[in-house]
């Protein structure tokens, strides 16, 4: 049975006093049916795992470095995340490919060393409007995937998020069907891969405008193991009821 993981993605958001919103988690989720992990600026990471010590909130960053140490300015190692108190780190995330130019083998050396260095790697893949509605959908996750995960991958170590850049901050959700095509695919490609046995216990949250009011429409889709949350994990208020809708699953 994979456990289902309800993850906060802040982004660029958050400055000490937001450290009060993973307090009201904690509080709130005293024991809950899911994983809980947040996902804070770095600069709050330590903080905040110091906060979460000992409760059912895991905190995570939202990315790394390929290399362990160096003359990389600005940049932040697998084994930082881990030595501020970080289980998790999120990869790949569209934000970042866009951004800084990632491409699938920058996130699959980043996801080895973060595995490597006893990380949970969230590796992020999703399409753009155009490859949806040039039905290219499949082939362009298909190809992150491969390109992306690295070979060492298993079920403790990996969880895949499933963003379609267009439903990403925008309020548009794909249809569960869109959703369910989606996360079967990656399913299937995994257990291919890796086997059924790995394949099958790998995490596969989607991500993209989950909010309280959709999230257990999603959560009924097959294969959906969790959600990514961006927006609606900055305040408790709102990525409590999300949890909620997880553990109801
Ligand atoms: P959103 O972001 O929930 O604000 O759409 C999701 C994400 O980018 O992980």
């Amino acid at each position: 049975m994979r456990r289902k993981l309800a993850a906060g993605n802040w982004k660029m958001n958050g400055t000490a006093a937001a450290l009060a919103e993973i307090e009201a988690l904690i509080a709130a989720h005293p024991a809950p049916a899911a994983d809980i992990l947040v996902c804070p600026p770095a600069t709050l990471i330590h903080r905040a795992a110091k906060l979460a010590g000992g409760s059912a909130v895991a905190i995570g960053g939202q990315d790394c470095h390929a290399e362990a140490s160096g003359a990389h300015t600005g940049d932040i190692s697998a084994e930082m995340l881990r030595d501020a108190g970080a289980s998790h780190v999120i990869l790949g995330h569209s934000e970042r490919r866009a951004d800084h130019g990632e491409r699938d083998e920058d996130v699959r050396a980043k996801a080895r060393r973060a595995m490597e260095s006893g990380l949970i790697a969230v590796i992020c893949v999703g399409e753009s409007l155009a490859e949806r509605e040039a039905a290219n959908t499949l082939d362009i996750i298909g190809g992150q995937l491969s390109g992306s995960v690295p070979d060492m991958a298993t079920g403790e170590n990996l969880v895949i998020a499933y963003e379609p850049i267009w439903a990403i901050g925008t309020g548009r959700v794909p249809t569960t069907d869109q959703i369910g095509e989606v996360h079967g695919f990656i399913r299937a490609r995994l257990e291919r891969r890796f086997g059924a046995g790995v394949g099958r216990s790998v995490r596969l949250l989607y991500g993209g405008s989950v909010k309280p009011g959709n999230a257990a429409g999603i959560f009924a889709v097959p294969d959906v193991d969790g959600a990514l949350v961006g927006g609606a994990s900055l305040k408790a208020e709102d990525f409590s009821p999300i949890i909620a809708a997880l553990e109801a699953a």
